[in-house]
């Protein structure tokens, strides 16, 4: 990973990867606001009003992070910044998208941090790393474990994350409630991921230094994520023979 990147690794106290912006889809219905309060709502909560994004105005000071859930069912979001890094705008707490869904968020220069995204608030799901330190990074980690398939994608080019549900996919040998796969390669700096995370080594992060799934220097500091199969993959997801050598169970 990038110095940078290996720096907030290490400030975060784990290894793990960083994030990557993605483009949502058009097909969304409903908008959450990032602001939302940090209690969890149930599906058949009245969503806030949103308040209208701010990239337009400040192109060059905000980096965008939308995120479309088209995994079926309801998700939470958990947000964790760097220490020593900037806050996102509005600070947003804990909160539920709910499916079918986007959200929008902004971070201004400075901010590095991950959403971390799954069936509950476990710290350990799949995440949406990122920085705005620079040009804007962006990547999408299953080092800690993984929860649900994410990719990003910025100027119409699916640039990290992978669109298989590994859970559909595969045994996990290491579950905890969720479902949330904890990762037996997270402390494997150099991998090789479990055959469980294996078909999406490269695409996302399997392990600390599966830096194929990084994207940083965009070019665009818009991003649009996605949650879910319907999800466009990378290029790189779909060129990876990953189970010609996928011997590791533990
Ligand atoms: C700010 O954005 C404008 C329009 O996208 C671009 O032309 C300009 O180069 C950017 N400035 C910086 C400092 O990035
Ligand atoms: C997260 O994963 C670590 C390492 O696998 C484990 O020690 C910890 O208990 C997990 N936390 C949760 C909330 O599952
Ligand atoms: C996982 O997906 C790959 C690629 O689509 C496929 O070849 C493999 O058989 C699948 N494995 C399982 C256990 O479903
Ligand atoms: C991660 O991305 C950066 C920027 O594109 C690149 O310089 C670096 O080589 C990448 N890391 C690896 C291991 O490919
Ligand atoms: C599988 O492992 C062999 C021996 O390490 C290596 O030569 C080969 O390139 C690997 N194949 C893939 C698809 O990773």
């Amino acid at each position: 990973m990038k110095t940078s990147h290996f720096v907030l690794a290490l400030l975060l106290g784990a290894a793990r990867a960083y994030v990557q912006p993605c483009i949502p889809m058009s097909t969304t219905a409903t908008l959450v606001s990032s602001t939302a309060p940090g209690r969890i709502l149930p599906s058949s909560t009245v969503l806030l009003h949103t308040p209208q994004p701010q990239a337009s105005t400040a192109p060059n000071a905000t980096m965008t992070i939308d995120i479309v859930n088209l995994h079926g069912t309801d998700l939470s979001l958990l947000f964790v910044v760097g220490a020593g890094y900037s806050t996102p705008i509005g600070d947003p707490q804990p909160t539920v998208l709910p499916l079918s869904s986007t959200t929008r968020y902004l971070y201004p220069t400075g901010w590095a941090g991950q959403i971390t995204i799954g069936p509950n608030l476990n710290s350990n799901g799949s995440k949406i790393e990122g920085s705005f330190t620079g040009p804007p990074d962006i990547d999408v980690s299953y080092v800690d474990g993984y929860t649900v398939p994410i990719t990003c994608s910025s100027e119409g080019v699916i640039v990290t994350g992978c669109n298989i549900d590994l859970f559909m996919n595969g045994t996990c040998t290491n579950e905890v409630e969720g479902p949330v796969c904890l990762n037996p390669a997270r402390f494997r700096r150099y991998g090789p991921p479990t055959c469980f995370f294996a078909p999406c080594e490269a695409a996302a992060y399997t392990y600390p230094e599966d830096n194929l799934a990084n994207m940083s220097v965009l070019k665009s500091n818009l991003v649009s994520c996605c949650i879910g199969t319907l999800c466009k993959a990378p290029a790189r997801q779909l060129s990876t023979p990953w189970w010609i050598n996928c011997t590791y169970s533990k």
